[in-house]
């Protein structure tokens, strides 16, 4: 995820305004800022690595001249944090500035292909090929509007484009493809940019632009053309009814309502992953003699239930291990056989970094699961995958557990074919199930969060709660109580629905909140009768089941239902919803920030 802006005034320097656009649009990333303006027939270029402000103070990002800019805010997916990294990218006379949120899938063969025709890359990122596409069409005598549309159409994957051109002097030319693009109209400037922060102070008055449009926006406004068919569509602006504080968070109360809907997205950017890496990982997890699966608290949730992909798929034993507890439960049995995959959203967490350097100085190989291109764990690791979930704010982690499960899944699907050990076309109904899981995901998002509320307003001023599960779901049962109890601080206690017995039941009295994972998978029967012994204690069972299941529904005192047909190993990415929903309906019933839990931080930096 990257922020893009652009702005066309009708007098005055653009630069100022793009600089303070980009800090509105810092929420989508902050590792690199760029901006192009054009003037007197040239292009004028200030990038660097950095946060916005950083790169501000060395190189002014407000000195260049030019009515008409364009700029970028970057979240890294493909190529390092670097100054060449960081856009707007040029093609080879330095003509064509193109800025670019998304990825873009097809661009190893795309600039394979550019490359053979004499090309020169600066940069080791997707977007590089789109000045260098555009500049090729030229050659071929279109005009610069078509040899926009055909590199669009050449173009696979997610992406909104800003382009500017000494060729075109006085526009800028925008592409929509998934990723989103707004323009935005004023009395003397027109816009266009990622999301609504970046122009809501400026405009109150904004055009969608749709999945496979094109736009050009000039000194008069905007044109839209359909590329498929290149008809010209005509949208008239709709005021936005959001203040500018409230389009931070794009109109949610709290980033971390947000960030529970961002799933859908964030799900599917992980379908997009570089196949190579995924590829590379699965070799070197199928070479290991020891795998540990090494994190802290929602990453190590992630690697519990991706334990049980990989027994169940790969016939591969894992071990998770809390990264606090790596050196001494696991230390001295780690040796050059060892491989460790270590997960973490930040890439710096202390704990998980530690145990990491821990294992490389006895020789052991480090693989690495982030959402942070350059963070330490991408520099230490053999080989990392970059999970691409954009920033994630509330320090509570939720699109970025489900982002870390659909990777491992992908890990343990591989494995599992690569070692002979599950059918290919089982894993193609599996993989084939992953792509609809966002579709999935989106389902319950709309269709389950009132219902959800309903139960956190009957439930939220509870002292204690059990999050129970069987198999994989206990897995998603401790993440469910992760998130309960570090925003709303409310004591819960997570464990295989099969403890019980051995002590955990002594607590449960009438009417004590039990939130029991429940999919209609392997362990269904043993789960039913798991529930029907806290039932006979007094306990209140709130089941996430699958629809349909009437046999919990008669017994459950309330319950969620997931669309059917979820693979066991799979459940835990949708199954984890309602919980993330339920820890945040009851902190805004107990009126807490779930945004900024006391005592806690997003990255925890320290041992
Ligand atoms: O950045 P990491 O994934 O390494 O962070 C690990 C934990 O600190 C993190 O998951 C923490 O538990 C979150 N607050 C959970 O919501």
């Amino acid at each position: 995820m990257c922020g893009i802006f652009g702005c066309i005034l009708k007098e005055g320097d653009a630069a100022p305004i793009v600089h303070d656009a980009l800090k509105r649009l810092e929420y989508r990333g902050y590792d690199s800022v760029g901006e192009a303006t054009i003037h007197d027939n040239k292009l004028f270029i200030k990038k660097d690595q950095g946060k916005i402000e950083e790169v501000h103070a060395l190189h002014n990002l407000d000195n260049l001249p030019g009515r008409i800019a364009i700029g970028h805010t970057r979240w890294a997916t493909h190529g390092a944090p670097s100054m060449r990294n960081a856009h707007p990218h040029i093609d080879c006379n330095g003509q064509i500035a193109v800025v670019h949120n998304g990825i873009i899938e097809n661009f190893s063969e795309l600039k394979k292909d550019l490359e053979e025709h004499g090309h020169l890359f600066q940069s080791k990122t997707d977007s590089e090929v789109v000045p260098h596409l555009i500049e090729e069409k030229l050659k071929g005598g279109l005009t610069f509007l078509e040899a926009l549309r055909e590199t669009a159409k050449h173009l696979e994957g997610a992406f909104s484009l800003a382009v500017i051109s000494v060729m075109e002097p006085n526009k800028i030319f925008c592409i929509r493809k998934e990723s989103p693009l707004i323009v935005g109209i004023a009395k003397n400037a027109t816009y266009c940019a990622s999301d609504i922060p970046a122009i809501r102070p400026l405009t109150d008055k904004a055009v969608t632009i749709e999945n496979g449009e094109l736009v050009v926006l000039e000194d008069e406004g905007y044109k839209i053309w359909r590329i498929a068919d290149w008809s010209r569509i005509s949208r008239n602006p709709k005021i936005i009814p959001w203040s500018p504080e409230m389009a931070e968070k794009q109109g949610y109360p709290h980033f971390m309502l947000k960030e529970i809907h961002e799933q859908p997205p964030s799900l599917r950017n992980t379908l997009r992953l570089q196949e190579k890496y995924l590829d590379l990982m699965t070799a070197f997890l199928d070479r290991a003699k020891d795998v540990f699966l090494v994190a802290c608290g929602t990453s190590y949730n992630a690697c519990l239930a991706a334990s049980y992909m990989f027994s169940k798929l790969a016939l591969l034993a894992t071990h998770p291990v809390i990264a606090s507890e790596f050196i001494e439960q696991q230390g001295r049995a780690i040796n050059i056989d060892s491989t460790i995959l270590a997960v973490s959203q930040s890439g710096e967490t202390a704990d998980t970094l530690s145990a990491v350097e821990y294992a490389r100085l006895r020789a052991a190989t480090v693989l690495g699961l982030t959402n942070v291109i350059g963070s330490t764990l991408t520099r230490i690791s053999r080989v990392y995958i970059c999970q691409q979930s954009g920033p994630e704010i509330g320090v509570a982690a939720t699109k970025t557990f489900t982002a870390q499960l659909s990777v491992l899944a992908q890990l343990a699907f591989r494995l599992a074919e690569k070692r002979g050990k599950v059918s290919h076309e089982e894993i193609e109904q599996l993989e084939e199930k992953l792509i609809q899981i966002p579709d999935i995901a989106e389902i319950v998002i709309q269709n389950q969060k009132k219902k959800i509320e309903q139960i956190a307003k009957k439930y939220y001023s509870k002292q204690c709660f059990f999050f129970l599960g069987r198999g994989i779901s206990s897995a998603t049962a401790l993440e469910g109580r992760l998130k309960l109890l570090e925003i709303a601080y409310v004591p819960a206690i997570a464990f295989p629905a099969g403890e019980s017995k051995h002590g955990p039941l002594s607590l449960v009295e009438k009417g004590f909140p039990v939130v029991f994972v429940c999919p209609k998978d392997e362990n269904h029967k043993t789960s039913v009768g798991n529930i029907m012994e806290l039932k006979a204690r007094g306990a209140s069972i709130i089941a996430i089941i699958e629809e349909g299941d009437e046999e919990i529904k008669n017994i459950a005192d309330d319950y969620i239902e997931i669309v059917k047909g979820v693979p066991e190993v799979l459940s835990p990415i949708v199954y984890v919803i309602p919980l993330q929903f339920f820890a945040y309906y009851t902190v805004v019933h107990r009126g807490l920030d779930p945004d900024r839990p006391r005592n806690l931080a997003k990255s925890v930096t320290v041992k």
